[in-house]
């Protein structure tokens, strides 16, 4: 399976394969090529849609040339191609899909369309294919953070969700407000590094609702308390909302696993790349005696191998796409039902 990932600012091609093993099916990723555009995006302190088109357009060719190169293949030895067609901004969207489909027109092989939050939630099973449902999942990336109950591969409940800001775009709000740069998470993990966590008990916001997260409160308490304290140190403010952040993240991920009574946990989306949250998921894990699945940052950030791997699973269980499928900038991730 040949994977392209175009849905914001990555341009990314994989190329995945089944593989049986004696103890089982294993995923192999047989190549994984990103290449990233933040460096054009952040001179402007955000994803500039037209910008991202332009960037898949000039780079797509020469990282679908090194994936297949890294994977030593050539077009005629692939069995499908697949693109995310949705959710994401139309324009880049577009770019994949397109070129998904000519691919399959020219090799003649079939056309799948994927869900990029799917995508996300088979990242997971990349590493780990024996992991076992019910699982539940907390996807954290720059435009969602939802919990997902995976009650088995393909069955989706969405237990919950934010009502405001995700999780990553409160980090990139946070790290502009305090002149840090973009995008923000990474930047705050790093210099949270040297501050004291402890240093500013900001709020946790809807720590008592069970599910549902609230991060745009905490953003503010942030700016407010930065007004009150002009002089405070950049280390302790990143610390302490990265802290606050991580831990309603986790308990409510713990809380979540415990109501369903699912067998492990599972991290994904950009945000799973925190070192504090990866961290703190595994200790609160191995508490509770769950399987803890915290993906190589590699797969959490966007790659198309994750792309390929639920590709893979939908042509065997839904057949292809249909070549007359565009892309959906907000498709919704296909649940079984939302309480
Ligand atoms: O999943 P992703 O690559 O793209 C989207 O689909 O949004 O997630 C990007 C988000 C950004 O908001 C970025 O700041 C955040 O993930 N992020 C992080 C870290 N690395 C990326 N947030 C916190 N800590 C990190 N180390
Ligand atoms: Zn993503």
């Amino acid at each position: 399976m040949l994977a392209i990932e175009t849905s914001c600012d990555e341009t990314s091609v994989a190329i995945v394969r089944r593989h049986m093993e004696p103890q089982g099916e294993r995923l192999e990723v047989l190549s994984n090529v990103v290449s990233s555009q933040i460096d054009q995006h952040a001179v402007f302190g955000g994803v500039v849609p037209e910008v991202a088109s332009r960037a898949h357009l000039d780079m797509l060719e020469p990282v679908l040339l090194q994936a297949l190169s890294e994977a030593q293949m050539s077009g005629s030895e692939l069995d499908a191609v697949a693109a995310t067609h949705g959710p994401g901004l139309i324009g880049a969207l577009l770019i994949g899909v397109s070129e998904a489909k000519a691919l399959a027109l020219a090799w003649d092989v079939p056309y799948v369309g994927v869900n990029h939050m799917e995508g996300h939630l088979f990242a997971t099973f990349l590493e780990r294919p024996d992991l076992e449902p019910p699982l539940v999942v907390l996807l954290v990336s720059g435009g969602h953070t939802l919990i997902v109950h995976l009650e088995a591969l393909g069955q989706y409940r969405i237990l919950g969700s934010t009502i405001d800001d995700a999780a990553g775009e409160a980090f990139d709000k946070v790290a502009r407000y305090l002149g840090l740069g973009y995008p923000g998470g990474p930047i705050i993990d790093r210099l949270a590094l040297e501050g004291d966590p402890t240093a500013i008990k900001f709020p946790r916001g809807m720590m008592n609702d069970a599910f549902d997260f609230s991060f745009s409160g905490m953003k503010t308490a942030v700016i407010n308390y930065v007004r009150s304290h002009p002089d405070a140190s950049d280390a302790d403010l990143a610390a302490s909302f990265q802290e606050a952040v991580v831990d309603v993240l986790v308990t409510k991920t713990m809380r979540a696993a415990d109501h369903v009574g699912a067998r492990g946990v599972c991290l994904g989306g950009g945000v799973a790349a925190n070192s504090r949250l990866r961290e703190r998921f595994g200790q609160e894990a191995a508490r509770r005696n769950l399987d803890a699945l915290i993906p190589d940052r590699a797969f959490c950030t966007d790659n198309a191998a994750m792309i390929g791997a639920a590709a893979l699973w939908r042509l065997e269980t839904d057949g292809p796409s249909g070549l007359d499928g565009g892309a959906t900038p907000n498709l919704k991730i296909p649940v079984i039902d939302t309480p």
